[in-house]
């Protein structure tokens, strides 16, 4: 859930600062893209070069850069980047000026101008982590909805025993992903994606295949984790790295593809076929591999199983199917025809027609008909972008 997120890290001036040089790295780790900003005092604890040369980015702690030239730090498009702002360790002291919106450091500028949410992960002494004024403040935060990560309970730097040491950088890593697993629009929901080629056998060594690289049903099995979803990918034989998380069945043929994606789709919310499974298969399988003088002049074909078609007619109400269409001409009427006899909610067209677009390519340039008749038309883009382009359409249309 980390992959690609913006946390903003903010550090107060608490003895566990050392703990947010773990926390940077660890966060990272997961995929998360992580910048910093300190407290004055966090500077006393643990020094901004550490956290720069951690995390690659400048570290921010002063409204101005540099005093002589007047050159001053942007607090209001740092509260805008990140997609959380994390403080840990959040003092007693920050968390009473988050009550009383006071904005007397870099810190606290970032804290009133950030959107995205905020989330703090207490550090102090036992006494003061009970006192009556924290536990206020605590309190008025949480029904301001900022999430609390509960200290740890344990030995203190003061040398006593308690509760209010920060908890650890992994505690915390864990708990956001979980945090961010529960906010992401598609939680809960079940995917299953088709996608590359199958292979269809003709002897040993033969098959009857297509150009298809997977690209784009791994691309959406991507974006689709992202937002949340529960995804299964069933894909053909294909030269690609499924994204972790994601449960993957690899299969050979469309008959196998088929049994596992009936299987599948009886469980899931979503279905997307991107795979382009072929059509026909041969009648017979040589086991052994065929020489020259023993290959028949022509193959006998039989017809492979339409999963797509299959989906569609198992389709039960709240269950969402996408299909494609990859045409060599304009292909809006064919794909029209395969949206309403396989029972799609949209079907995404690709041509081989437009530069860039289609089997093995990085890029993709769709058109999307929805079933109400509604289109929409995309410039050429990398494949991640179109994938997003699709899952916000699947979350906009998705029944509730
Ligand atoms: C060695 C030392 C350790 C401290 N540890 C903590 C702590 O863990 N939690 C806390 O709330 N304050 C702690 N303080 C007090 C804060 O540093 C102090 O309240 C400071 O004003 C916090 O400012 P800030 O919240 O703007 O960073 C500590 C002070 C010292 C000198």
């Amino acid at each position: 859930m980390l992959q690609h997120k913006k946390i903003l890290l903010g550090i107060t001036g608490s003895i566990a600062a050392y703990k947010a040089a773990l926390l940077a790295r660890e966060l990272q780790r997961r995929g998360a893209v992580v910048r910093v900003v300190m407290t004055p005092s966090a500077t006393e604890f643990i020094t901004p070069l550490t956290l720069a040369t951690l995390t690659g980015h400048k570290v921010y702690s002063d409204f101005t850069e540099n005093k002589d030239s007047g050159e001053w730090t942007n607090h209001v498009e740092l509260g805008l980047w990140g997609d959380a702002f994390l403080i840990a360790p959040a003092t007693a002291q920050t968390l009473s000026a988050m009550v009383s919106g006071t904005c007397d450091n870099f810190l606290m500028a970032v804290h009133l101008s950030s959107r995205c949410p905020v989330i703090v992960a207490p550090a102090m002494d036992l006494d003061m982590f009970q006192h009556s004024a924290t536990q206020a403040n605590l309190q008025t935060l949480q029904n301001r909805g900022v999430p609390i990560i509960e200290p740890d309970s344990g030995a203190l730097a003061s040398g006593l025993e308690g509760k209010g040491r920060m908890a650890e950088p992994e505690a915390i890593a864990d708990w956001m992903e979980d945090w961010l697993q529960k906010q992401a629009p598609l939680n809960g929901k079940k995917v299953v994606i088709t996608a590359g080629p199958t292979h269809e056998p003709i002897d040993a060594v033969r098959f009857i295949g297509n150009r298809s690289s997977g690209k784009m049903g791994f691309a959406l099995a991507q974006e689709l984790q992202s937002a949340g979803a529960d995804v299964h990918l069933i894909a053909g034989p294909v030269q690609l790295t499924a994204p972790s998380g994601v449960q993957v069945t690899h299969v050979e043929t469309a008959v196998e593809m088929h049994k596992a994606a009936m299987v599948a789709f009886a469980q899931a919310d979503i279905g997307i076929a991107t795979a382009a499974v072929a059509d026909y298969r041969a009648k017979t399988v040589v086991s052994n591999k065929l020489h020259r003088d023993e290959m028949p002049p022509a193959v006998e074909l039989e017809e492979n199983p339409d999963i797509l078609a299959d989906w569609g007619k198992h389709k039960k109400s709240g269950q969402f199917l996408v299909g494609f269409a990859l045409e060599t001409d304009q292909g809006e009427d064919s794909a029209k025809l395969k949206l309403k006899r396989k029972n799609l909610d949209f079907i995404v067209l690709n041509s081989t027609m437009d530069q860039g677009a289609g089997f093995g390519t990085d890029t993709n340039k769709i058109s999307i008909f929805e079933k109400n008749g509604k289109s929409h038309i995309f410039e050429l883009k990398s494949k991640a972008a179109v994938a997003q382009d699709i899952t916000k359409l699947i979350m906009t249309l998705l029944p509730q």
